[in-house]
This record gives structure tokens, sequence and C-alpha cells, in this order.
């Protein structure tokens, strides 16, 4: 039996970044190959120097799947995200979110009972179980996840959204997408779905604001979320770089409205456009618009390179930002000492579905 006294997160704010850094260091030295640390790209410099593995949504799937050595998975990044590590460890693992409160607004905006409501609803005017194949931007709680399991549809990332696009029409001629507007609407765009046979499902609207025609017509049934940091990015900033950095090329995330992602170069997955502005010539010019740490990161990365951010103001995910090393050395110290906080545990019947869900993904890419 553990005998120490928890450590509590209070005091740690009254030390120094170089002593929380050199306590961590200590604790991530005693646990060994018994703790692996996740990061994801938008966690701020000072944590995400602790990952032993990062990536973007789709890569940190695959990697908390892979990592069966670890007992704990301590898991930089947001709520939604360490759910799937949970979902896709082995049942002897244990995953752990530093901050509980590291959640994603976009994965906010959708719950189960408003998917159900909104499931029936279309079923009014159609047959969903034959017609409409569910599927879920991974940036989403686990029951809706579940929801697609259990419904014959999947999850996808803003890696392989269009792949899993294509996938969900393979099975069914209509797709209902959830959260993302955007992510649904850029990429069904991009398979050649054009915007008229798109609708916009507005949750608080009865019937989500759509006629018994406009549902029978639509391919595609948006659910009218987004997210609050890429949504800041706007036509008028694209027009500003391109006027004033002649050759720039303008690269942003998936989750940028459907203007933006018209009028840029490039657009990607966190990981996806790192690869790109990697694997660009030294002088070659960028304009990114996606959250500002990772932003930040590339431009130390690459000096050689002009990296802007896309946006004149500071677009950041407040809610990754929770995750500070006072919150990393007070899970990381306690799991030193046996007390595991923050644990993240999907029930197992939902797990289950959701799974079902995630794997169907994970065989299609
Ligand atoms: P990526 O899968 O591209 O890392 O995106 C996750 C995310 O939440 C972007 O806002
Ligand atoms: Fe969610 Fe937006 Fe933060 Fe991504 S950037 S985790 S979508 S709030």
């Amino acid at each position: 039996m553990n005998e120490a006294a928890p450590v509590s997160l209070e005091p740690l704010y009254a030390l120094s970044d170089e002593q929380l850094q050199a306590r961590i260091a200590q604790a991530k030295a005693q646990l060994g190959e018994r703790c692996v640390i996740l990061g994801h790209h938008y966690q701020r410099e000072e944590v995400y120097r602790f990952a032993d593995l990062s990536g973007d949504s789709l890569k940190l799937s695959r990697l908390a799947s892979q990592r069966t050595a670890a007992q704990y998975i301590v898991f930089c990044g947001v709520h939604f995200m360490a759910e799937v590590a949970d979902i896709l460890s082995a049942p002897e693992q244990t995953v752990i979110l530093p901050d509980l409160a590291a959640g994603c607004s976009m994965a906010d905006m959708a719950d189960l009972v408003q998917v159900q409501q909104a499931w029936q609803a279309l079923n009014q005017v159609v047959d969903g179980d034959r017609l409409i194949t569910p599927l879920t931007y991974v940036n989403s709680t686990a029951d809706l996840k579940a929801f697609c399991g259990d419904h014959g549809g999947s999850v996808c990332t803003s890696s392989n959204a269009e792949k899993m696009l294509q996938w969900a029409f393979a099975q069914r001629e209509k797709v209902l997408f959830f959260p993302d507007q955007h992510l649904g609407r850029n990429s069904s765009h991009r398979l050649g779905v054009p915007l008229e046979e798109m609708v916009l499902w507005q949750q608080h609207l009865p019937n989500g604001g759509l006629s018994a025609e406009d549902i029978r017509r639509a391919r595609v049934i948006l659910w009218d979320g987004y997210c609050s940091v890429h949504t800041m990015f706007q036509p008028a900033h694209v027009a500003l770089f391109r006027q004033r950095v002649p050759g720039i090329q303008v690269i942003v995330h998936p989750e940028c409205s459907f203007e933006v992602c018209q009028l840029a170069d490039a657009r990607g997955s966190t990981e996806q456009i790192q690869e790109r502005v990697r694997a660009a010539p030294s002088g070659s010019k960028w304009a990114i618009g996606t959250e500002l740490n990772l932003v930040n990161r590339l431009k130390r990365e690459m000096p050689d390179k002009e990296i802007h951010f896309l946006c004149p103001t500071v677009c950041l995910c407040s809610t990754m930002f929770r995750i500070d090393l006072a919150h990393l050395c007070w899970v990381m110290e306690n799991l030193q000492q046996g007390h595991v906080l923050n644990r993240i545990r999907v029930p197992e019947r939902e797990a289950a579905a959701a799974r079902v869900a995630l794997q169907r993904m994970l065989s299609v890419v």
C-alpha cells in the first residue's frame, strides 16, 4: 500500500519553470518505461519538450494503440484525445490528462442527446440506417463515437477526412457529419460534392432548420459546430499576406472556413502542415493558418524559411493551454508515489462501440 501523501497542485505554482522542469525530469526518469508522455502539436513549448511522442490526432491515436509496454499514458492534449487513447490502449494501461479542464470547445458543440434527436428527425424523412452514414470528427466525445459504431458509421481526423468520407459514401448515399461543419464542408467539396448538395443542421432550430425536401436532396448533412480558434482566420488575412509578401504560400488547417480554405495554396492536419513546410526549400515563404504554438515552433525550427502566422491576433487553443508545467509535475510526481490522478476512463459499453467506429477508421487509413 502506498504511504506517501499525495503531492498538492497549489504549492507547485510557487516554483519557477526551471524548478518544475527539474522535478518533472526527475519523476520521468524514475518512472522510466512505465510511463509514456504523448504531446499534441498545439501544446505549449515548455510542456511539449517532455513529450516522448508527438503528433496530430491520427498519429496520436495510432501511437496510443501501439505503446502497450507503458503502464501509464500521460496525454498532453485535450480530453477527447485522452479518451481515444483510453479506448485504443490495452485494458491494463492507464491514461492520464494532466488537467481535466482541458477540453475542446468544438467537441462540446454536439452531445449524444442532440445527435440522437437529429437522427430521429432525419429518420422521419429517410431511412437513416439504410441511407445515412454517421461520421464523427475525432474531436468529439466518446459516446458520439459509440453512436457511430452502433449505426454503421466511423470517425475521421483532419488528415483522413476525405478518405473517410469516401468510405462513408461507399456504405450509404448520405453522410451526417459532426461536429465540425468546416472540415465536413471542405473535405466533401474536395471530393466533388457541390455546396448545393450540403445542408447545415442547426440544432437550435426545429428539425435543424431543414425541410423534408432539403433532407431528401442533401448528400451531406453538416452539424453546425466549429473551432473558435480556426474560424478566426479570415479571407482578408490571406489577401493581406499575398499583397505584402510576394511569393508567399498559404497553408491552413481544414477547420478554417470554406472561403479561407479555397483561397489557400494548401490545407492539412497539423502533422501534414509540418511535413509540407519542412519539405519546402530554404528561403520559401509561408503564412500558416493554425494554432499559434505550432506556428511559433516551426518558426524556431526553420529560421532559413520566412514563416508568418496568418492572423494578426493571437489564435490560441486556450483549453490545450491549460496543461502547464505545474499540472504535468503534479500528475507525474503523484504517479511516482503511486497515486493515479486525473484518470480518463471511458465506460466499457461505450468504449466497445466507439472502438468499432475507430477500428473502421484505422482499417481504412
Ligand atoms: P490535428 O488532427 O490536425 O492535429 O487537429 C486536431 C485539432 O484539434 C485541430 O484543432
Ligand atoms: Fe478543439 Fe479548436 Fe482546440 Fe482543436 S484548436 S482542440 S478544435 S478548440
